[in-house]
């Protein structure tokens, strides 16, 4: 074989080489390179054999340059070897090809994309946002309240108390007097907040809730302005094919008092489980502020009048979302909250 040509083969391979380094990104495919460029067989070897058919003067300059070539392709395969193993201590841990771990994005829990659709709806009906302390005195949860004394809600066994006078609050109605005591009238305001009861955790009980308390006090406000609320409400939640009623109720800081339903949004009132047959599902408690209430907060029973409402804020989830069982917004599982966008 004429030197020349001998040359050519040289300059081809080390062109060929240094295109097929520049591309391998593992050590499996750099292992292949090796034996194909620098093994027993490989293409420098096989040079090497036939540098015995070229006269003396064109081998030994021949020889020269396979030398260099075989030293320089040796040199680059140690440092690719090494930029790898600098990368990773073994191949086995990494596999460019294996799919990434996706990264889940934080997402509203239910119950704050309820409370912000509440808001939004009573943000649109005038009303302000307030907010009152979840430790409360006896006076704020009870006795401004129109509360007495030996009422069952001050009972230990309903209550949380972390002090003689001192309780977890058990309603947001104390955001009333709080209210109160610091603007004069007219008030248009809703409280929501977490609330406590001494309940055993069941399907439908929770011994931390949330509730969202309505209260309007101006003159001339009635009872009608408190179902249109209400009701503009419920269109609002559900859809405007919902209806509401008022039944007749006691709470001491309203009077006249009503608990008030939603016709039930899971059979459109026809009866199911959820409803317990009935075709109406309880949302909360109502009613006109009692005068006593106001006498507590100093305001002119005679000139004011005022309606207060509540409602609870896991139980209209429960409705909007068809969620069985209160226990699983606490219970932090991703399987359930990743289900609201
Ligand atoms: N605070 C009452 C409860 O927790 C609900 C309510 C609020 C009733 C406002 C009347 C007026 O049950």
């Amino acid at each position: 074989m004429p030197a020349p040509s001998m040359i050519q083969q040289i300059t081809d391979i080390r062109r060929d080489f240094e295109a097929e380094c520049a591309k391998i990104h593992d050590n499996r495919s750099l292992e292949q390179l090796r034996i194909r460029y620098a093994g027993r067989k490989g293409k420098v070897a096989e040079l090497f054999k036939s540098l015995g058919t070229l006269n003396e003067d064109d081998r030994k300059n021949a020889g020269r340059l396979l030398n260099e070539l075989k030293q320089q392709i040796t040199e680059s395969l140690a440092a690719k070897e090494k930029a790898f193993s600098v990368s990773v201590e073994s191949e086995s841990i990494l596999d460019m090809t294996l799919p990434g771990e996706p990264r889940y994005a934080g997402r509203l829990h239910p119950l704050n994309r309820v409370l912000r659709e509440i808001k939004s709806c009573f943000h649109h009906l005038g009303f302000s946002i307030a907010q009152g302390p979840e430790v409360e005195t006896e006076y704020y949860n009870f006795e401004a309240l129109n509360i007495p004394h030996g009422h069952p809600a001050r009972d230990m066994q309903d209550t949380f108390f972390i002090e003689d006078d001192i309780v977890l609050r058990t309603h947001t109605s104390p955001v009333q007097i709080h209210v109160m005591e610091n603007q004069p009238p007219p008030v248009q305001i809703i409280a929501p907040g977490r609330t406590f009861r001494r309940d055993t955790p069941d399907a439908s009980h929770s011994p931390v809730f949330h509730q969202v308390e309505g209260l309007c006090v101006d003159e001339g406000i009635s009872f009608s302005d408190l179902k249109s609320v209400i009701l503009s409400f419920a269109h609002y939640m559900f859809g405007s094919d919902v209806k509401i009623r008022f039944r007749p109720s006691f709470f001491p800081f309203t009077e006249p008092s009503a608990e008030y339903d939603f016709s039930c949004v899971m059979c459109k009132g026809r009866g199911c489980r959820v409803c317990k047959g009935t075709g109406w599902v309880e949302i909360s408690g109502a009613g006109m502020v009692n005068p006593a209430v106001f006498r507590y907060v100093g305001y002119d029973t005679e000139k004011y009048t005022g309606y207060a409402f509540g409602m609870g804020v896991e139980r209209l989830a429960m409705l909007l979302y068809e969620i069985p069982d209160i226990r699983l917004f606490f219970e932090n599982d991703v399987r359930f909250l990743h289900q609201f966008g």
